[in-house]
């Protein structure tokens, strides 16, 4: 941890924290007092982004590591004090028709997108105290939606592993549960092509797209102490798209 990490502070831990929504959970945790970590594979974006926020005289470090190694992973955690809450943030996506999607493609997108976030919830509800918190990002495409049939299944898949694991630890006071975001302003959305961007816009009941700091929002309830007695849910966050239909 680094020098001006205070021991008292509850310590939570954001994968993918450098880019995207999870840069916005880190800050956002970190201003709610947390000590926070991110885990993310870009390491020098980590690397920069911890020294933005501690210039700002936030509590975060960060590790370097490549989620869907399974050895790194449990390393890494056994580095760790105890997780007080875990944010499985990190994910992938890959836009692809149908038809077109292999099975090689299907493996990847579970690897990180469910493999990897069972793994990092095991090791860490070991050493996690009783009490603590689990928060994973799905997403409301898991309901279905077109070109990323390898997408939505793995979503689909956590959304099911995030209600097996609010079973499992709920004897443990360990409350787990997920939010769906919709369509976020982030690199990942910014990588769709023009066309494929504004017909998503299109679909929005808002009308636009929503911002990192609402999911983080999200997840600070998630995360607090003083959210009780909620278990295995998920939270859609996502502008009303999930409520179906075109709104005429
Ligand atoms: P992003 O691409 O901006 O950030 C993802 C971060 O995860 C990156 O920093 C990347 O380096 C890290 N990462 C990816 N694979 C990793 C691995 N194997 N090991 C370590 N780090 C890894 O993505 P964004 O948009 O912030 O998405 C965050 C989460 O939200 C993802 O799980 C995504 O599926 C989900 N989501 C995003 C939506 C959007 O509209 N942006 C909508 C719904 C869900």
């Amino acid at each position: 941890m680094n020098n001006s990490s205070d021991d008292n502070k509850p310590l939570v831990l954001v994968t993918g924290g450098a880019s995207g929504m999870g840069r916005a959970i880190v800050e956002r945790l970190a201003r709610d007092g947390w000590r926070v970590v991110m885990a993310d594979y870009n390491g020098a974006l980590a690397e920069r982004e911890t020294q933005v926020l501690r210039a700002a005289g936030l509590d975060v470090d960060y590790r370097a590591i490549d989620l869907t190694d399974e050895a790194a992973v449990r390393a890494m955690v056994q580095s760790l004090p105890p997780l007080t809450a875990l944010v499985n943030n990190a994910g992938i996506f890959d836009e692809r028709a149908f038809m077109d999607v292999s099975s090689a493609d299907f493996r990847r997108m579970y690897e990180v997108n469910l493999l990897a976030v069972a793994t990092l919830t095991q090791e860490a509800a070991r050493k996690m105290a009783d009490g603590a918190r689990i928060v994973n990002i799905a997403s409301r495409a898991y309901l279905g939606a077109k070109n990323h049939p390898h997408y939505v299944a793995s979503k689909a898949a956590l959304v099911g592993y995030t209600r097996a694991s609010a079973m499992e630890l709920a004897p443990r006071g360990i409350l787990v549960n997920a939010i769906a975001p919709g369509l976020i302003d982030t690199p990942l959305l910014r990588a769709l092509t023009p066309e494929r961007r504004a017909a998503q816009l299109a679909l929005q009941p808002t009308g636009a797209a929503g911002r990192p700091e609402d999911i983080a929002q999200a997840v600070a309830f998630f995360a607090s102490p003083a959210t009780g007695f909620v278990t295995g849910q998920v939270l859609f966050v996502d502008g009303g798209k999930s409520l179906g239909g075109s709104g005429a």
